[in-house]
């Protein structure tokens, strides 16, 4: 397989991006971009200043003065927010609703579209993220979409927080997904959808390692004829 090339893996929250993703780039030697932890680390920035997500001076000063830095060390994502550690700390239901909310003002998808291009720009990559397909990278060598069935990505968002300690109820698990759902496909900016040129891949029965063959089978059946 070609050394260098470039997939984008957008799609829903719950819909499998990450692991697959990061099994994806893990199995290709790729660097795994996950786009969704700079805006992360941007809210968590928002909140640990008292940044309501309607302050939209106050964020775009933000954006101004925050350094935001992805660090891959030997498959693992380190996020760094102002030199602070944060990789850990981004991952709660606040900080994914902080997240969504900040990610359709214009100056916070301004202040990481360079940050996501560079890191890109070499090929080597998996990019994960909403807009990867269509704003981000749109030339990327492959773009998917990973969907799946609401119930299945409220079961899955679910059960990774508990895994990480939070005990939050499923029905809140629920109304935060449909509400970031409904955010981050209405947005006006870079609005999550399916790419030009994008393979769906629909995850709702199959096993990560399942759509990761997926998509690999489908790379190789498309390089054979480049
Ligand atoms: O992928 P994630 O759940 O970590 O992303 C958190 C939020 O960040 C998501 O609800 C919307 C925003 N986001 C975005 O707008 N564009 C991206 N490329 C990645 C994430």
């Amino acid at each position: 397989m070609k050394k260098s090339l470039l997939i984008t893996i957008d799609g829903p929250a719950g819909a499998g991006k990450s692991t697959v993703s990061r099994l994806l780039a893990n199995k290709l030697s790729y660097t795994y971009l996950d786009t969704g932890a700079l805006y992360r680390a941007l809210a968590y920035r928002c909140i640990q200043e008292g940044l309501s997500a309607t302050d939209k001076g106050g964020i775009a000063n933000l954006c101004q003065r925050t350094g935001i830095v992805l660090q891959n060390k030997e498959g693992f994502l380190k996020v760094l927010a102002d030199g602070e550690d944060v990789t850990d700390k981004i991952r709660t239901e606040s900080i994914s609703l902080q997240a969504s909310a900040i990610s359709a003002m214009p100056p916070v998808r301004a202040a990481l579209l360079s940050i996501q291009r560079e890191a890109g720009k070499a090929g080597g990559v998996v990019a994960e993220g909403r807009d990867m397909g269509t704003i981000v990278f749109p030339e990327a060598d492959f773009k998917f979409f990973l969907e799946a069935g609401m119930n299945e990505r409220i079961k899955r968002r679910h059960r990774e927080l508990v895994i990480r300690g939070d005990a939050v109820q499923y029905q809140n698990v629920k109304r935060d997904l449909m509400m970031r759902d409904r955010q981050d496909r209405e947005r006006e900016i870079a609005p999550l959808k399916v790419p030009e040129g994008a393979f769906i891949v629909d995850s709702t029965h199959v096993s990560a390692e399942g759509v990761v063959e997926t998509i690999l089978s489908v790379i190789r059946k498309r390089q054979a004829f480049l």
